[in-house]
């Protein structure tokens, strides 16, 4: 079976095909991407009406791309897949249009993805895929949630944050260190050179005794911080993005490991935008090895949004008993710009 797969809940175009073989793992033939980065640069953000227009120039010649690298043809799919939500409700609403009308036109079903869903099963995508149950460590740039995950679907949230995401602190942070738009990556190449012990950052809910997330009050400190030294800041930025990664890191570590300790499980996966961050991998690699736990990432370009993941989650959906109903043939659609992970059911 060939699922197509469509992404466009935020500043990213993905599409990509997926071949799904009876309960083995899916395979991933070809995916593309387009990032606007580029364009909401100059904003200083997400512009999402700019978004909206630029998700229906890119799908088509996107999908148009897979298809000719995967030498397939349009009626070879079987099944198209989009994000439904969470996300921007315009860009949303291209994925989702595209994807009906591609299921109309072919009269094949179209199934509607939880775009976390798609982050939470993207390492089954990677060389060494996880095995249920597990924890998972959600961390994006709209969302930071821990879950314990039993299968396609059977996802308990075990804590949340109750502010800022954690890519939210990332890139607020790096605005006020003049570092552009997506800072996370930008702020985490600077502290590579910086002092992680120059600024005492605080560690926000490290202790609360729950699995809960907050990271307003760092971006405040970092402010204040950044306000403090004034003219100096130049010269201390490196030491300024090392601490900030390192208070960031340093909470979800902790919080991880307190959700491994809490459900008594061995297995982690940490997917979303920041698990692409070198800091958190090398912390988390190095403390889970010391307590027996295997941790499994998506492989790092499939960790920010893409295609795959959503092709790939349809997949895993259609292999679930009672997932294939969710497929439906009858095109009219609705998106989900706010759709808490729990609340998915198969
Ligand atoms: O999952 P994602 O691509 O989009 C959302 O669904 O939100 O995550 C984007 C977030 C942004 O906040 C970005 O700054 C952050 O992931 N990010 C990183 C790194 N790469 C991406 N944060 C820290 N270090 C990185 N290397
Ligand atoms: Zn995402």
């Amino acid at each position: 079976m060939l699922i197509l797969g469509i992404e466009s809940s935020c500043d990213e175009t993905g599409v990509a095909l997926v071949r799904s073989e009876g309960a083995a793992v899916p395979a991933l033939l070809s995916h593309a991407l387009y990032s606007q980065i580029a364009m909401h640069q100059a904003y200083g953000g997400v512009v999402p009406e700019l978004a909206s227009r630029d998700h229906i120039r890119r799908v088509i010649p996107l999908a148009r791309e897979v298809l000719a690298e995967s030498q397939h043809s349009l009626q070879d799919i079987d099944v198209v897949a989009y994000t439904r939500g969470p996300g921007l409700a315009g860009a949303l609403l291209v994925g989702a249009g595209v994807a009906c009308a591609l299921g109309a036109a072919l009269q094949k079903p179209v199934l509607g993805v939880h775009h976390l869903e798609g982050h939470l099963l993207s390492p089954f995508l990677s060389a060494d895929p996880p095995e249920f149950p597990f924890v998972a460590l959600l961390v994006s740039g709209g969302h930071t949630q821990l879950m314990r995950v039993d299968g396609v679907g059977r996802y308990t949230l075990l804590g949340e944050t109750i502010d800022d995401a954690a890519g939210e602190a990332f890139d607020k942070s790096a605005k006020l260190m003049g570092l552009g738009y997506p800072g996370g990556p930008a702020l985490s190449k600077l502290a590579e050179q910086g002092d992680a012990t120059a600024f005492k950052l605080p560690r926000p809910l490290l202790h609360s005794g729950d699995l809960d997330f907050s990271f307003a009050g760092l971006k405040t400190a970092v402010m204040t911080q950044a306000k403090k030294l004034g003219d100096a800041l130049e010269a201390r930025k490196a030491d300024l993005a090392a601490s900030t990664e390192a208070a960031i890191v340093e909470v979800l570590l902790k919080k991880s490991l307190a959700a491994l300790r809490d459900t008594g499980l061995k297995r982690l996966v940490v997917a979303g935008g920041v698990g692409a961050n070198r800091h958190l991998r090398a912390q988390l690699n190095a403390a889970c090895q010391r307590q027996g736990v295997r941790v499994h990432y998506p492989e790092l370009h499939l960790c920010t949004d893409n295609g795959a993941m959503i092709a790939m989650a349809a997949a895993m959906r259609l292999q679930t008993p009672g997932g294939a109903s969710q497929a439906q043939t009858t095109y009219s659609f609705d998106v989900q710009p706010r759709w808490p992970l729990a609340d998915l059911v198969v």
